[in-house]
């Protein structure tokens, strides 16, 4: 099997000096996830030669104090140790400016701010904006870029943008209309972590130069697909926030999602950056809107009861702090979605995620059709391809083998699976790819709003009350209903 982390030739690309401009430097997300990144694409040489980090937030802080804050968020999340005889060479790269982004004039200031400092470093105005902030924020920043000219660059200029991507259509329109007042499509990156996953990238390089695994990838030879995500935990302290968005929003709209998408691309030959947001947009194309009927058969809205968790007693979601009285919102979504087009045709497509769940796991599994004479044996059954994508990584085959001494078939696993902690995280690939201006695992305008068009039915209907709310104890996988959606066609969930 080809090794995992093959890079493409865009990957190969070489990294130009750049300024980093960080919104939200005091933020949660930068410290746990944007930093050590950082820092481990440095340890790994995978940084420009010379790069001025300008990290952003009211707080009133100096550049040392967040140096400081950047090396004690590198002690506890980085996933590689803290280098003594390199961390300060790293923190030089950043410094912090106080910074207002209501504010029209802290625009001005951060301007002169980054000139001087591309002027000390010599080097061009080759500027990446990581808006690590709220979603109110993003219309003011954008805006003032813009006015304030610090977008207006000689070089190139890139917006990574955060999730959550609008919370319904029409939000995620305005939104998308902002961006493009000032940015060009191919300019910008809307981050979705799930496409930095090593597994969800290594699709590609597990089927393509494996003719068996490509000519299995077909509907000739596969009965289902099945794609789940399921947390042990509950909405914590989110509840303010979760208790609006639900599974559907937190997780369907966007990650589940762009599971189906990569999982239904086909390889035959190696695809650019463009082909596969192409192919990704065809498919999102090809799925069947959500009828009425759907909505009564095809979709399952589910809520968390009390239960026991990994041994422990756990409250209902009804009766977590935070939750609105006899909240109605999901914590669990199922549904079962066709592609319409040649490769996939008739082959359900079925997702599911959870909260409180009996394991924390997000998997792919491609279940085959099986051989009618053969399932007669004892013991045989269907053949499986697993994507384990987090917290294990893991490709195995399901496959059956006889035991002589008990004359019965049983299932086997061929496999292989990575040490997860030697793999770079998600941050790591989604932040070196924007670098290098490598927009293949991030999510396209077309994606990310045929998606809400998708959603949007099912949000209305939740909205009104029109779907059942199932309940299932925390703990459990998941509501009956959703074991029923597909046990209705003769499967299981895998
Ligand atoms: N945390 C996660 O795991 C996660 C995951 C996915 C997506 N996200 C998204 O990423 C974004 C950031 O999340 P977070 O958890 O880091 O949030 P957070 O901890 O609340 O941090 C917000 C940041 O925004 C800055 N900020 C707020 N108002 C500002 C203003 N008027 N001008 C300039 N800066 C301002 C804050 O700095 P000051 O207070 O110093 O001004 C702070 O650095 C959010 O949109 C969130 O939805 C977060």
């Amino acid at each position: 099997m080809k090794p995992l982390n093959v890079e493409s030739a865009a990957r190969k690309k070489s990294m130009e000096n750049m300024t980093f401009v960080l919104f939200g430097a005091t933020g949660d997300l930068a410290k746990r996830k944007i930093y050590p990144a950082l820092y481990n694409l440095y340890l790994d040489g995978k940084m420009p030669q010379s790069m001025s980090v300008i990290g952003l937030g009211r707080t009133p802080l100096s550049s040392e104090d967040l140096q400081g804050q950047i090396e004690d968020a590198l002690h506890q999340f980085s996933r590689r140790d803290v280098q003594n005889d390199n961390l300060q060479d790293f923190l030089d790269k950043f410094r912090y400016f106080i910074f207002d982004a209501m504010k029209e004039e802290s625009y001005v200031e951060l301007r002169k701010f980054m000139e001087e400092r591309e002027a000390e470093l010599g080097i061009p105005d080759n500027r990446l904006f990581y808006l690590s902030v709220a979603p109110r924020l993003i219309n003011s920043i954008v805006n003032e870029l813009d006015a304030s000219g610090i977008s207006r660059t000689n070089g190139w200029r890139r917006l990574i943008v955060e999730k959550p991507f609008g919370t319904d259509l029409e939000s995620a329109r305005e939104l998308n209309a902002t961006l493009q007042e000032v940015f060009e499509e191919d300019e910008i990156y809307r981050i979705d972590h799930y496409l930095g996953k090593p597994m969800v990238q290594n699709i590609e390089s597990l089927i393509r130069p494996n003719p068996i695994l490509q000519a299995l990838w077909d509907h000739s030879q596969i009965s289902n697909v099945q794609i789940t995500a399921s947390e042990t935990v509950g909405v914590g302290s989110r509840a303010s926030y979760y208790d609006k968005a639900g599974a559907i929003r937190d997780m369907v709209q966007n990650h589940l999602l762009q599971l189906v998408m990569m999982t239904a691309v086909h390889h035959e030959q190696k695809l650019s950056s463009t082909q596969i947001q192409k192919k990704k947009r065809e498919i999102m194309e090809s799925i069947s809107p959500v009828s009425e009927q759907d909505l009564e058969n095809n979709i399952i809205r589910g809520q968390y009861t009390p239960g026991v968790v990994s041994g422990e007693s756990v409250k209902g979601y009804q009766e977590e702090d935070g939750v609105k009285e006899e909240s109605h919102n999901d914590t669990f979504f199922a549904a079962k979605l066709c592609i319409n087009n040649e490769h996939w045709n008739g082959i359900p497509f079925y997702i599911r995620t959870g909260k409180r769940m009996n394991e924390k796991a997000t998997r792919i599994v491609i279940e085959f059709k099986e051989d009618s004479e053969a399932t007669k044996d004892v013991g045989i059954v269907s053949n499986l391809l697993i994507i384990e994508i987090n917290p294990n990584e893991s490709v195995s085959l399901r496959v059956n083998v006889a035991n002589h001494s008990s004359d019965k078939f049983e299932p086997t696993y061929i496999g292989f699976s990575k040490n997860a902690d030697q793999q770079p995280e998600a941050y790591e690939r989604l932040l070196y790819d924007g670098m290098i201006g490598d927009s293949t695992f991030f999510a396209h305008w077309h994606e990310v709003e045929l998606s809400w068009e998708w959603v949007q039915p099912i949000l209305d209907a939740f909205a009104g009350n029109e779907v059942p709310l199932h309940t299932y104890a925390a703990g459990s996988t998941g509501p009956e209903a959703s074991h029923e959606l597909v046990r209705r066609d003769g499967f299981n969930w895998n």
